[in-house]
């Protein structure tokens, strides 16, 4: 059932609650647009309009006013606040702006809840239950009309501005957004700073509001009652990235990235924005347990992406990061081109040995001799370098049972890319490739895209231009049957379910950085991540290192402190084994050289097993940065899984079982050994079985930095 008022003056707090129903999204009636006309009296003897739409349970509520020609919201839980009077609107170059002598004019409400299906995910259901609020508003003088549309769910709010067409306001520059959210200088967050050299590819601080500055969402925040926060964005579509930026203390304002020319944003009427949202949860694990950001986007406009099959793929990767082979194969007397034919084929039987899917080829193509960081201009996209014969590995991985996994490294040069897009996509699509790993290495800022006039333009890698840019290789990968996941991304906003052949990205630090030789990831990061970035949607953080201590420099016992080590990942072995179900894609790598799986066989059974895409996930305990319990249903067979992982403290854990179905279940559980350390005994692993139902709950002594992976196997 719709609801529709036009408020009349004078009115106080008007509640837009209504029955539920099945219609989902039908258009409201456009306004029709008159410029620079209005029946309104002056600001001054104005009352205040105030607009309320609470959440199906009724917990959540938005507040919307148009208090002295401004417009402000607040939201609040359970009568608590959560975001306290915080400002609205939009500002535009060389017109007016919907920043002051705006008012509220009429509103409509519905209420929806519906179910969805995704071809691939966390879950295959989703349920979307939510009550929806259309706010007309509009600046008096002069005229100009815009719509503030809300979404309350039981998990959290989303709004966005929608600006129509109308006389006066046709091309429009952004110059800036003036959503705030004030959630108070002593609320507790983690973040990662925004518009840094090295995108979003930091470690995690955990500090008070009121000592942020600027930074990337999704931001976590914990209230001083416990109420946890998310505040992201969902469906960033032809818009630019918001960041959030402190202003007044504990206001964090919306701040989005300039585009190469200046302005944030290039668009026309009608327009909307992505979704400002703010996931609220009494516990940290309710964050986890959300599908808002799914259910605030578009459903999928590719149709049936059968071609699509989740799995796990190994790789000619981690031997370059380690140093065992080169990219490149004419780098002089170091080279040792690791992308050869043979290599390939290698990796092949290997992945087909053991059940994987795929084999990632990185180094496969011209342009990596030299500087390739700073030289994205001379990469090629179709020739293959001499020793790498891309037809003839194609062929053996049919025969074999694996497919090639594309690799387009672009060193940030979008438009050498897109010049040769289709040529690109021809080429993988002709050699049975399914899915294509890209990257966009370059300092934040530093995208080069050669503009109409030919002149090169520099873009961030969240600018409107950038997410024009990734919009346009999936939807072009789309049409050649190619799942798309890109490293040095921009930040997921849910488009999966719109485009669901953009299975993952990077897009934070992941495996990687643990082989550099700088400091590596910690025993903190991957369980920041599950609170954090892991909100947007699918990592390839690349798990699974099996030699904790790669490329080590000879130490000795006294030496064992984390600076000694050119690269170490700072996780026991059970913990590595954990991330396979605790950290979501449905590409899923199985990252280390053969010979250290080979030599731990007993471990690597359980990445054999693993599947990479659910019937149902539950987060079913932990708190942000500290530890972790996921447990998930395979899609295809009655067994669950279940990850356990904690940070440099070690703890016990209690997996209540409950969640299982009837009957009984061998547990075949990987776990810290007693004597497991991150630092002085990362491999102690203890392989035993149970049987369980789910009347049990098991008890987990986890080590320093250490974790546990479970699989329930029907019996
Ligand atoms: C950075 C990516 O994250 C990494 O996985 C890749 O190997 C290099 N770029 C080269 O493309
Ligand atoms: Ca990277």
């Amino acid at each position: 059932m719709r609801h529709a008022a036009h408020l009349m003056l004078g009115s106080a707090l008007v509640f837009a609650g209504c029955q539920p129903s099945s219609q989902q999204n039908s258009q409201v009636k456009a306004e029709t647009p008159v410029a620079g006309q209005s029946d309104a009296p002056p600001l001054s003897e104005r009352e205040v309009q105030t607009v309320s739409l609470a959440s199906p349970d009724g917990r959540n509520k938005i507040t919307l006013r148009d208090e002295g020609g401004m417009l402000r919201y607040t939201i609040t839980r359970g009568g608590e606040e959560v975001i306290g009077d915080s400002r609205l609107g939009l500002l535009f170059a060389n017109q007016y702006g919907l920043d002051k002598d705006l008012r509220i004019l009429s509103f409509e409400t519905a209420a929806s809840d519906t179910t969805w299906e995704q071809p691939w995910g966390e879950r295959r259901i989703v349920r979307d239950n939510h009550k929806e609020l259309l706010i007309k508003a509009e600046r008096v003088s002069p005229n100009l009309k815009f719509n503030i549309r809300v979404k309350a769910f039981n998990d959290g709010i989303g709004f966005r501005y929608e600006v129509p067409e109308q006389t006066g306001l046709g091309d429009v520059f952004i110059t800036r957004e003036l959503t705030d959210f004030n959630i108070g200088q002593e609320t507790n967050s983690w973040t990662i700073p925004a518009r840094m050299y090295n995108r979003y590819e930091y470690l995690y601080s955990e500090k008070p509001v009121g000592e942020l500055q600027m930074v990337h969402t999704p931001a976590t925040f914990e209230k001083e009652n416990g109420i946890h926060l998310s505040i992201h964005e969902a469906a960033l579509v032809d818009y630019s990235a918001m960041s959030l930026h402190q202003q007044r203390e504990g206001v964090l304002r919306v701040d989005l990235t300039p585009r190469a020319d200046g302005h944030l944003v290039k668009t026309q009427t009608p327009f909307k924005t992505p979704w400002r949202t703010v996931q609220i949860a009494d516990e940290a694990i309710g964050l986890i347990n959300s599908d808002l950001i799914l259910n605030l986007n578009e459903p999928n406009k590719l149709g049936d992406v059968s071609w699509f099959t989740p799995g796990k793929y190994a790789g000619i990767w981690w031997e370059q990061h380690v140093k065992e082979g080169t990219w490149g194969n004419t780098d002089g007397p170091i080279n040792h081109h690791a992308a050869t034919t043979q290599a390939t084929k290698d990796k092949m039987d290997f992945a087909a040995k053991h059940g994987l899917d795929g084999v990632l080829v990185e180094g496969w193509n011209v342009g990596w001799d030299g500087d390739w960081f700073n030289n994205g201009d001379v990469f090629s996209f179709t020739e293959t370098y001499p020793d790498f014969d891309i037809e003839e590995v194609s062929r053996y991985g049919k025969e074999v049972g694996v497919r090639l996994i594309g690799h387009h490294e672009t060193s940030g040069n979008i438009s050498n890319y897109e010049n040769q897009l289709e040529a690109a996509m021809d080429l993988m699509e002709a050699n049975d490739v399914r899915v294509i790993k890209s990257g966009y290495v370059a300092d934040a800022g530093d995208i080069k895209r050669v503009d109409e006039n030919g002149i090169a333009q520099y873009e961030f890698h969240d600018s409107q231009a950038m997410v024009d840019h990734h919009l346009k290789v999936v939807k072009l990968a789309a049409e050649h049957k190619i799942a798309m996941n890109p490293h040095e991304p921009v930040k997921d906003t849910g488009l999966r379910r719109t485009y669901p052949n953009w299975v993952s990205r990077e897009g934070a630090r992941g495996q990687e950085f643990n082989a550099w030789g700088i400091p590596p990831n910690g025993p903190d990061h991957v369980l920041d991540l599950l609170y954090t970035r892991m909100l947007s949607g699918p990592m390839d953080y690349t798990a699974g290192a099996f030699d904790l201590r790669p490329n080590e420099m000879p130490v000795v016992a006294e030496d064992l402190q984390r600076n000694d080590y050119r690269s170490r990942i700072e996780h026991t072995l059970a913990k590595e084994l954990s991330l396979f179900v605790a950290i979501y894609s449905p590409i899923q790598m199985v990252m280390d050289l053969e010979r250290n799986y080979e030599a731990r066989p007993d471990a690597f059974q359980f990445i054999k097993d693993v599947p990479t895409d659910w019937e149902e996930s539950i987060a079913l305990d932990g708190e942000v940065g500290d530890y972790a319990i996921i447990a998930r249903k395979d899609r295809n067979s009655d067994d669950w899984y279940v990850a356990a992982l904690t940070d440099a403290d070690a703890r016990k854990l209690i997996v209540d079982l409950s969640f299982l179905g009837e009957g009984t279940y061998e547990a075949q559980i990987y776990r810290d050994g007693p004597d497991a350390d991150y630092e002085t005994n990362p491999y102690d692993i203890v392989i035993e079985t149970k049987d369980v139902t789910a009347a049990d709950k098991l008890s987990l002594a986890l080590g320093r930095s250490g974790g546990a992976a479970i699989r329930l196997k029907k019996s």
